[in-house]
């Protein structure tokens, strides 16, 4: 099966060595060293565009794509965002200290976060378009900690200088994932509020003056059916209809559409029909509604960054033990948490033989003090030998923003690769790094 359609877009295999954007793998590897990663700017652009496109055919009001920081944020990729006017969503001061970094201006900050401290909420009112409530007790935390908002409001400034107020609905309706850990929507969740929650914290908003004009879901993280949010768009609307919302009001149906991690999950999810489906259901819902049509917000990070990012190891030392063949790497569970957190599978080739006949079955494990710390399990792959040069595809989302330094390990350097290109946007931390918090006795 051929691997290469996980890979960045600009990909090649000519002369059976692995190049991006036209730069060739093991010359990257050994000046930067490795674990290395890579990002594909390309793919990054032409994922923005599938979405911008998709919503420009099939949505005939504004809409807006916002990226979701919690993917993989840094100040290249925060001015990237800003290089295709997209709106970013923050989970908190951290990332919305990231985003302002990098230029990302008020009206594109939008926060989220479960339980926002008040640091996050000041940063929030401070720097941010629009705050996504996630409960009841953070609105009333709004409205006691930050009681200006409402007098503006009412002193008749526009919102735009405010940040406007979502609501996040919890739709009790889960997509599917292959994990329940990347599930957000279903009725158990600790993420957002009941239909009853939200109409209280509706009238909530109303009497407090706060100003409340969307409504947002999310449910769940690399689904690739969009129909199960058909049922939770139908909801979302019933629910702005009883608010009464006025015309301009928002609506967010999260992200999460989904990207090909091994080849068995080939052809890669189509972001059209992602927007077909999400289009469709509003321009229905709000007709039999009387609603007008909401400024539509799409929410994706890992479908705009994940195909873009390629992970480099270096195979270290090879290990038989039994049926198990391990190859050990130096990248692992520190960059790449996601198979040791809820067992995602990944694929890979070998850099200077990616057309190379597989000939047995293989493990990748990385080099950390875990028997979890492994990436990829039994994947049919070529002769190994140490030394050789793996490359990961799919490695752009969720690997370093969940990163660790777990062992001492120091984050890997970032480049992003462009035709005649190759930009460090991230070096490698040091030791230096890992001390620097450090205050001694
Ligand atoms: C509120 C919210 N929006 C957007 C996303 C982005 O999801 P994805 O990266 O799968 O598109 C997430 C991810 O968990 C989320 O929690």
């Amino acid at each position: 099966m051929n691997r290469l359609p996980l890979f960045p877009i600009t990909t090649k295999t000519d002369n059976n060595l692995l190049t991006i954007a036209g730069h060739d793998l093991s010359s990257m590897a050994a000046e930067y060293g490795t674990p290395l990663y890579l990002y594909d700017r390309a793919t990054m652009d032409a994922a923005v565009t599938a979405y911008k496109s998709a919503l420009a055919t099939r949505y005939p009001a504004s809409a807006s794509v916002t990226y979701a920081g919690k993917a993989f944020l840094n100040l290249a990729v925060a001015q990237w965002t800003q290089t295709h006017g997209l709106y970013v969503d923050c989970t908190g001061e951290g990332e919305i200290g990231m985003a302002l970094a990098g230029g990302v201006p008020r009206e594109h900050i939008l926060v989220h976060g479960v339980n926002k401290s008040n640091a996050d909420l000041t940063a929030a009112v401070k720097h941010a378009g629009t705050i996504v409530v996630d409960n009841l007790t953070e609105l009333e935390r709004i409205a006691d900690q930050f009681p200006t908002l409402a007098p503006h409001a009412s002193a008749g400034i526009t919102s735009y200088h405010l940040p406007n107020i979502w609501l996040r609905l919890l739709p009790g309706l889960a997509v599917e994932t292959h994990h329940a850990h990347t599930q957000t929507g279903q009725h158990d969740s600790k993420f957002g509020m009941t239909s009853a929650e939200i109409m209280e914290a509706a009238q909530f908003c109303k009497a407090n003056k706060l100003p409340l004009n969307g409504i947002h879901f999310h449910q769940g993280s690399n689904f690739r059916d969009a129909s199960p949010l058909k049922a939770a768009i139908e909801l979302g609307l019933d629910l702005a209809a009883e608010i009464g919302f006025a015309d301009g009001w928002h609506f967010s149906p999260g992200g999460g559409w989904g990207v090909a991690y091994h080849e068995d999950e080939l052809p890669q999810p189509d972001a059209d029909e992602y927007v077909r489906v999400i289009a469709e259901s509003i321009i229905g819902g709000v007709q039999t509604r009387r609603l007008s049509l909401p400024h539509l917000h799409l929410e994706p990070g890992r479908s705009l960054v994940a195909r873009a990012g390629v992970a480099v190891y270096r195979v270290g030392a090879i290990k038989r033990r039994g049926k198990k063949v391990w190859i050990l790497t130096d990248g692992g569970m520190t960059d790449n948490p996601r198979h040791a957190m809820y067992g995602a599978r990944y694929s890979c080739l070998t850099v200077s033989n990616p057309g190379g006949e597989n000939v047995e079955k293989v493990s990748i494990a990385g080099p950390y003090c875990e028997s979890g710390d492994v990436v990829i399990e039994d994947l049919p792959m070529p002769k190994l030998e140490v030394g050789d040069l793996i490359a990961i595809p799919a490695s752009g989302a969720y690997h370093l923003s969940m990163s660790s330094n777990y062992n001492g390990s120091r984050k890997p350097a970032v480049l992003l690769l462009e035709e005649g290109q190759a930009r460090l946007i991230q070096r490698r931390e040091t030791i230096e790094d890992l001390l620097r918090r450090d205050l001694g006795l």
